[in-house]
C-alpha cells in the first residue's frame, strides 16, 4: 500500500491504472478509522480493482473550532487497518496541500442546508461538497462508497454527483454499529466511560419510534413521546429528532413502510453523535 501526501503525485500514480482501464474504487474519510470505514474498504476491494482511501480532517466543513480541534488524528493506526483490509493507495494530503487558498467558491444544497444538520452546522455541506469534488477531480474514480450513517451527506453527495455530473457510480452501504447498538463513529472515543455506557440510548430512541409508528402513533405522537421519554435522560441535549424521507430528508407528515428514515442529533458528554434508521 501506498501512502501519498501530495495532489501530484497521486495524478501520477493513478494515471497508470486509469490508463489500463481498471476501475478505482475510493473511500473519502477522515481518519480515526473504525470497523465503519474498514466495511467500505472491503465493500470496494470487492467490487474493483484498485482501492483508494483519502484521509483528510476537512477543516472548512468544522462549524465548531474546538470540534475540529479535538477531532482525532491516528494515520499510523488508520494505514495499518487500511492495508489488512485490502486498500491499494491512501491520499492524506495536508491542509496547505489541499487549500493552498481557502476557495471561494459556495456550494448551496437548497433545502438540505436549512434543516437536520444544515440546520444545526451552518456552511458544513458546503464544506462537504467542496472537498468531495476536490477529492472525486483528483481520484477519478469509478464508485465511491459512503455510510449511511451519515444520511444526509449521502442526499448532498447524491446532489453533487448528478449537479456536476460526476461519471461515477455512489454505493450507500449499511451503519456498522457496535454490539450494543451504538453507531461506530470517530467520535465515540471522546465519550467518558459513563457516557459511552448511556451511548446506545440514541440507538434506542431510533427503535423506540419505529415501534410506535409501526403501531399506528402519527408522526406528531411519536417525536412527543420521544421528547418526554428523553426527559428521564437529562445527560442527553437532543438536538433534533425527525421522521423524515430518507431522500430529502423533508419531515414525513405520516409514516410509509419502506419509504421513513428516523434520524437523530444529540449532545452527551460535549460530543455530538448522530444516528438514524430506515424502514
Ligand atoms: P468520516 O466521518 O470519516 O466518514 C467517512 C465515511 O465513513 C462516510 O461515508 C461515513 O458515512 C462512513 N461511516 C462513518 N461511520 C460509519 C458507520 N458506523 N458505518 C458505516 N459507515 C460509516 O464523512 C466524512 O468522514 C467526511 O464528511 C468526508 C465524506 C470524508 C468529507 O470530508
Amino acid at each position: 500500500m501506498i501512502v501519498s501526501h501530495f495532489i501530484s503525485e497521486t495524478l501520477r500514480l493513478l494515471s497508470v491504472p486509469l490508463k489500463e482501464g481498471k476501475s478505482i474504487g475510493f473511500v473519502p474519510t477522515m481518519g480515526a478509522l473504525h470497523e465503519g470505514h474498514i466495511a467500505l474498504i472491503r465493500k470496494a476491494a470487492e467490487k474493483n480493482e484498485v482501492v483508494v482511501a483519502s484521509i483528510f480532517v476537512n477543516p472548512t466543513q468544522f462549524n465548531n473550532p474546538e470540534d475540529l480541534k479535538k477531532y482525532p488524528r491516528t494515520l499510523e493506526e488508520d494505514c495499518r487497518m487500511l492495508e489488512a483490509a485490502g486498500c491499494d493507495l491512501v491520499f492524506a494530503p495536508s491542509v496547505e496541500e489541499m487549500y493552498p487558498a481557502l476557495p471561494s467558491l459556495q456550494m448551496n444544497f437548497g433545502s438540505l442546508e436549512t434543516i437536520l444538520e444544515g440546520k444545526f452546522r451552518p456552511g458544513h455541506f458546503n464544506g462537504v461538497g467542496i472537498v468531495v469534488a476536490k477529492l472525486f477531480h483528483i481520484i477519478k474514480p469509478a464508485a465511491a462508497y459512503f455510510g449511511q450513517k451519515d444520511l444526509q451527506q449521502v442526499a448532498v453527495v447524491k446532489r453533487l454527483v448528478k449537479d456536476l455530473s460526476f461519471d461515477l457510480n455512489l454505493v450507500v452501504c449499511e451503519t456498522i454499529r457496535e454490539a450494543d447498538g451504538l453507531a461506530m463513529s470517530s467520535r465515540n472515543r471522546r465519550l467518558s466511560e459513563t457516557s459511552r455506557a448511556k451511548a446506545p440510548l440514541i440507538h434506542t430512541a431510533l427503535l423506540k419510534g419505529k415501534d410506535w409508528l409501526q403501531q399506528g402513533l402519527t408522526t406528531e405522537e411519536t417525536k412527543e413521546k420521544i421528547r418526554g421519554w428523553f426527559v428521564s435522560y437529562p445527560e442527553f441535549d437532543l438536538e433534533y429528532y425527525e421522521i423524515a424521507d430518507p431522500d430529502t430528508l423533508e419531515a414525513a407528515s405520516h409514516y410509509q413502510a419502506g419509504k421513513t428514515a428516523i434520524v437523530i442529533a444529540a449532545f452527551l458528554d460535549g460530543v455530538r453523535l448522530i444516528d438514524n434508521i430506515t424502514f
